[in-house]
């Protein structure tokens, strides 16, 4: 059995974003806006009701109950999420807590008490500024925890936002280190959701044309910023990857991720990119392994295919295809974003913990997981 769940409403194409302070004002008067840092949003900024409410970095428990007290206070009708993935899941979180009178911990999945988020919450509206995580259509927001050194989500449906609204314009001054690791991070989403054996009909078709976008224009969109087509593409390949995540899950990169996002404090994309092709690698050895001739090698096949444009690519292929690409966007190992080899053991541990990591295509051992590590380096 599966679902299929999704933002209310998906607005997308360059200048999409025009309408955004319409969409808004159909929705309530009372408006906080969570803002990045360069986010222009004076568009919306006029009315005495809208309140604009500045967000930089990714979302700690911290940040996030200082929105939510501010939120308490402006008790918005509707909530804006613009800027980046940590704004946009800022947002999510602040709009889900603030008609509640409990605590970011109460509702926290592995390290908080997990408790169902409140039912009723504002409606959020996404605008993200990044092609990467597809957080303008999930019903997670992840959140680093700093005393347990990781990164977990809330996660519920009141997550999901009424509108994405997807305008590929606003990525066009994305600095190149943004561009290639929130690119790297919507590739991920999409060949994990591809590969993981949660993949449905629905989920299938969203994943495979957003590996394809993702293939075709990271490596142009890193290079050439003001390239609209391949900013384009970016955009889209980020929502679908968003799509396809909410709807199928993940993996062991997302995983490792989440036990490193906590302690690094470099960016998630980044930390993503550092281990995909080890862990891809590690996948594909252990499915030749434990199941040569399943569904879970020809998968891998097909998104290698999808990858190198080649019919008859194996699922190595890929492995190669990934490592290339993050040299060419200049992405770092994990001993630059500052992983010493004392710390391999329990992140692995922590990885094993993690909620993606239960979706990826092949049960890994906690040894396997220090050696995608160590070979992530
Ligand atoms: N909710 C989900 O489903 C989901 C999925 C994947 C990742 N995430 C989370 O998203 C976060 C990462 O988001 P991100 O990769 O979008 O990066 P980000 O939001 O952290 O932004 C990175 C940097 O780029 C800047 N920036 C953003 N847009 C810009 C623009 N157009 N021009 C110039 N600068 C710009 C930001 O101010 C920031 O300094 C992480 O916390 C990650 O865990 C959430």
């Amino acid at each position: 059995m599966w679902t299929f769940a999704t933002a209310g409403r998906v607005v997308a194409g360059a200048g999409a974003s025009e309408g955004v302070a319409d969409l808004v004002a159909g929705l309530g008067r009372r408006v906080l806006v969570v803002a990045g840092g360069h986010a222009d949003v004076d568009a919306l900024a006029g009315g005495d009701e809208v309140t604009v409410w500045r967000h930089r970095g990714e979302p700690t428990v911290e940040d996030v109950r200082a929105g939510v007290a501010r939120a308490r206070e402006v008790r918005p009708d509707v909530v804006v999420g613009w800027g980046g993935g940590s704004v946009v899941d800022t947002a999510k979180a602040v709009a889900a807590l603030c008609r509640g009178d409990g605590d970011v911990l109460d509702h926290l999945e592995v390290v908080g008490a997990g408790r169902p988020l409140p039912a009723d919450a504002p409606p959020v509206v996404a605008v993200p500024t990044t092609a990467g995580t597809g957080a303008e259509v999930t019903a997670n927001a992840p959140v680093r925890v700093r005393e347990h050194g990781v990164k977990a989500s809330l996660r519920g449906r009141t997550l999901q936002p009424a509108v994405a609204v997807v305008d590929p314009v606003l990525t066009l001054g994305c600095p190149p280190d943004v561009t290639a690791s929130s690119g790297a991070d919507a590739l991920t989403q999409c060949l994990e959701a591809f590969t993981t054996p949660r993949a449905t009909p629905l989920t299938d078709p969203l994943a495979r044309e957003g590996l394809r976008r993702a293939a075709r224009s990271l490596v142009r969109a890193h290079s050439h910023g003001d390239d609209l087509d391949a900013r384009t593409d970016m955009s889209v390949a980020a929502l679908l990857s968003g799509m396809a995540l909410a709807n199928a899950g993940l993996g062991a990169v997302h995983g490792l991720a989440a036990a490193l996002g906590g302690r690094l404090g470099a960016p998630h994309g980044e930390v993503c990119a550092a281990v995909l092709a080890a862990t891809t690698e590690a996948n594909v050895r252990a499915l030749r392994r434990t199941d040569p001739d399943g569904a879970g090698l020809r998968r891998y096949a097909e998104a290698a295919a999808v990858l190198t444009g080649r019919a008859s690519a194996r699922p190595e292929d890929a492995v190669a295809w990934l490592r290339d690409a993050a040299a060419a966007l200049g992405l770092r190992g994990l001993t630059a974003l500052g992983l010493a080899g004392a710390d391999v053991p329990e992140a692995a541990r922590a990885a094993l913990a993690a909620s993606s990591t239960r979706a990826n295509p092949v049960a890994l051992e906690q040894g396997e997981l220090e050696d995608v590590l160590r070979a992530s380096a």
